[in-house]
């Protein structure tokens, strides 16, 4: 099946965007794998037609956002995020209205529609200077109030936070970690910005997935606790065949980003199923917030 989909891609100057969640079978036909940011920065820079994402809905039509005339699949349409459900632009539009004027940091866990709303977009890999490339002292950061605080925290900006998390990193406990520590007393713990303060406050680093991936290859330790959904220790076993990766709790695995299946790709290559379009006008409001955070990075 592998084949067949290389094939495919091949054939139809087709590109598979492959997040570091997604099951190890899509990771190893995958063209890239990356965390959100390096997702987003890949799909506004591929000069092919057809662009695949295996990932989530919201990663999808961030891709739509920036490559508005390549077609973008997402192989199983019902593949969303919980987080991003958490938020309707109607509602953050009613909070805004409540609030003093303020530019509003979104992170990319988001619709499309709520991305419309907003000033300058996020990921975990590049809050702290998005947040900080803004010139005003007060903001609003939604959906995510895990990373909100965690940004609050690393900057002297004054965060308004919205009250979305993700169920899959809110699963972590410190018990949960105090339990990991004990069987693996000299293992570095990684926690996710999207986990709870108090998981942070007891974390030895901070950082997006392929955060994690950079600081697993490059650090002297032999042993890691990895406090993120459990799809990122194909990758990081795979990539340090010589180093141990446990995760913080076997509980962190989130269903969306394992419904994708190579049938699945297959189908949706053959038949072009599976279209994720946003429409123009919320597209036009969108890429401003989208573009914006993508040149940051770039620049960076
Ligand atoms: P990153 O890969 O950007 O760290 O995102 C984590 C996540 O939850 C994506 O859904
Ligand atoms: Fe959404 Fe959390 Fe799943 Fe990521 S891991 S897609 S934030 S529910």
């Amino acid at each position: 099946m592998q084949a067949t989909i290389k094939k495919l891609l091949r054939d139809k100057n087709a590109i598979l965007l492959a997040h570091n969640y997604q099951p190890p079978e899509i990771q190893d036909v995958a063209d890239l794998c990356g965390d959100s940011l390096e997702l987003s920065i890949k799909a506004a820079q591929t000069d092919a037609d057809i662009i695949v994402f295996c990932g989530v809905h919201f990663m999808a039509e961030t891709a739509s956002i920036l490559s508005p005339h390549k077609t973008v699949l997402l192989p199983r349409l019902d593949a969303g995020c919980l987080m991003a459900d958490m938020i309707e632009p109607e509602a953050l539009q009613a909070m805004l209205d409540k609030l003093p004027p303020m530019p509003v940091v979104t992170y990319v866990n988001s619709t499309a529609a709520v991305k419309a709303l907003s000033t300058i977009c996020c990921t975990s890999a590049n809050v702290v200077d998005v947040v900080n490339s803004l010139d005003e002292t007060e903001m609003l950061l939604a959906p995510d109030r895990n990373l909100a605080m965690y940004a609050a925290s690393q900057t002297n900006k004054k965060i308004h936070v919205w009250d979305g998390y993700c169920p899959t990193h809110e699963w972590l406990k410190p018990a949960d970690v105090a339990k990991a520590k004990a069987e693996h007393p000299d293992a570095v713990f990684m926690a996710h910005p999207e986990c709870r303060p108090e998981i942070l406050e007891i974390a030895d680093v901070i950082r997006s997935t392929s955060g994690m991936l950079r600081y697993a290859r490059e650090a002297e330790a032999r042993a890691f606790i990895v406090g993120t959904e459990i799809g990122l220790l194909y990758p990081l076993q795979q990539q340090n065949p010589e180093k141990e990766f446990y995760p913080a709790s076997t509980k962190m695995t989130c269903k969306n980003m394992k419904k994708i299946s190579l049938e699945d790709i297959i189908r949706s290559l053959e038949n072009m199923e599976g279209e994720v379009k946003v429409p123009a006008d919320i597209r036009r409001k969108a890429i401003q917030a989208v573009q914006r955070m993508v040149d940051l990075s770039i620049s960076k």
